[in-house]
């Protein structure tokens, strides 16, 4: 298993451009289920999630394609000939957002069936709201040898109300929208960037959606959707990890290609933290060698704080002068990193949904392990803020969800490699 070697004490300086959001292409690979005709995403980040749903879509019999070379960041998907609408096991427990093409699969092959995701790392994560949903539009829905059986001769469009804000349950139930007989009205939804990029892929394809980006969506049924052309929005949780990256190791970047426009409460609350920041429209530039001071935060569905910062947060305000109170409000065991941060010297107490940070520490290199992606992060940056050298375990996770992390940090001078 890989494992990455970090020698810390370097500031980064330099510019790192970002790559397209992972958690926007995955949708949008799936809605290619939703036609018959080639549809051509851009802006494609080169990373392992991306290639398990290029096995999963190609194992139905969809034809993906992913570019190289200089259209290494293209993919073109044709489900022509969706031979078997299934997500198996093997695929879905290594990545849980395989779900997302359970929608889509009902929606235009009247079945579909799906293994059910199983525990991860972060929290129990049902997809309960997702089977409700479908239901909700007509779907019949049984539950066999850990998989979910789903059928409708066509969804019929209807009044959906979340329980609880989900993003890619979201996203499922819009794309199963878009084909159903009349219009659908989805109340309580997500709002993340990544949920709109989508709706605008599906309006490309010629659906009717209004209101995505809001917490109220509306969806026209069509009976057919077409081909189109989309190149995904920039990754915001890459851009806010070298954002940290950049004002934990006192130096100077500039973060390019990103919207600081999906950053807003990430970028306050640094400056709260003593972090200078510059933005352009698509760069932010941070300014490292101001003292850090400590500044609670409260994970939220987006425009909150996104609970995908919150372990590269963590890694930040190990280093802040004061005590910071992490507060995690989407996932019940999102602090797997708190132990290996604590293991290179960081002071962290946990209590329940709370982490109480008191800095600044003194961290020094260590072996440590990731326990999920945004953990793996996380080490990553505490490492680069470290004396010494730091061996990260089980990188296989920071390559779900970051391309080429360890060339993009080392073009900013950070002394990262990468052991076989
Ligand atoms: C998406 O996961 C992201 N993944 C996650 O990013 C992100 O952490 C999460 O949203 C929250 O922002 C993708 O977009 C592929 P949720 P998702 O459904 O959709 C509960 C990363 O690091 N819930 O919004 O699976 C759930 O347990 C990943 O890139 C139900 O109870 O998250 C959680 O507590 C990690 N029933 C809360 O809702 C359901 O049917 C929010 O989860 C669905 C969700």
């Amino acid at each position: 298993m890989d494992k990455l070697v970090i020698r810390g004490g370097e500031p980064l300086l330099g510019t790192i451009r970002i790559s397209g959001a992972k958690n926007a292409a995955l949708p949008c690979m799936a809605a290619a289920l939703l036609t018959d005709e080639p549809v051509i995403l851009e802006n494609i980040p080169q990373v392992r999630d991306i290639e398990t749903t290029r096995k999963l879509l190609a194992a139905m019999g969809a034809e993906v394609e992913l570019g190289f070379g200089r259209a290494q960041h293209r993919t073109t998907i044709c489900a022509k000939n969706l031979s078997d609408p299934e997500a198996s096991y093997e695929l879905v427990k290594t990545m849980r957002a395989s779900t997302l093409v359970l929608g889509p699969l009902v929606a235009r092959c009247g079945r579909a069936r799906v293994s059910l995701p199983g525990g991860c790392a972060i929290g129990a994560r049902p997809i309960d709201l997702h089977i409700k949903g479908l239901e909700q539009l007509g779907a019949k829905i049984t539950q066999d040898h850990g998989y979910i059986e789903a059928s409708a001769d066509r969804l019929i469009g209807g009044e959906i109300v979340f329980d609880k804000i989900t993003v890619t349950g979201t996203e499922d139930l819009l794309m199963a929208a878009t084909l159903a007989d009349g219009e659908t009205i989805m109340q309580n939804c997500a709002r993340e960037p990544e949920v709109a990029d989508l709706a605008d892929l599906l309006n490309k394809m010629g659906a009717k959606i209004e209101g995505a980006g809001t917490s109220t969506i509306k969806i026209k049924g069509v009976s057919k959707l077409r081909g189109a052309k989309h190149a995904i929005i920039p990754d915001r949780i890459e851009a806010g990890t070298f954002i940290i990256a950049g004002a934990l190791t006192g130096g100077d970047i500039k973060v390019n290609g990103c919207d600081p426009g999906h950053l807003a409460v990430l970028l306050q609350k640094l400056n709260e933290a003593g972090v200078k920041t510059k933005q352009t429209a698509d760069s932010v530039r941070v300014m490292g060698d101001n003292p850090l001071k400590a500044a609670d935060i409260t994970t939220e569905e987006y425009p909150g704080f996104p609970t995908d910062m919150q372990a590269q947060y963590m890694a930040l305000v190990t280093q802040a002068e004061g005590t910071s109170i992490i507060t995690e409000n989407i996932f019940e065991n999102r602090f797997m990193h708190a132990q290996e941060l604590a293991r290179m010297g960081a002071n962290i107490q946990l209590d329940g949904r709370q982490a109480i940070v008191a800095g600044p520490a003194h961290l020094s290199g260590a072996q440590v392990i990731a326990s999920d992606l945004r953990a793996s992060a996380s080490l990553v940056l505490a490492a680069l803020a470290a004396s010494g050298e730091t061996m990260i375990d089980r990188v296989y996770h920071i390559d779900r969800g970051y391309e080429k992390i360890e060339a993009k940090l080392a073009g900013a001078g950070a002394r990262i490699r990468r052991i076989e």
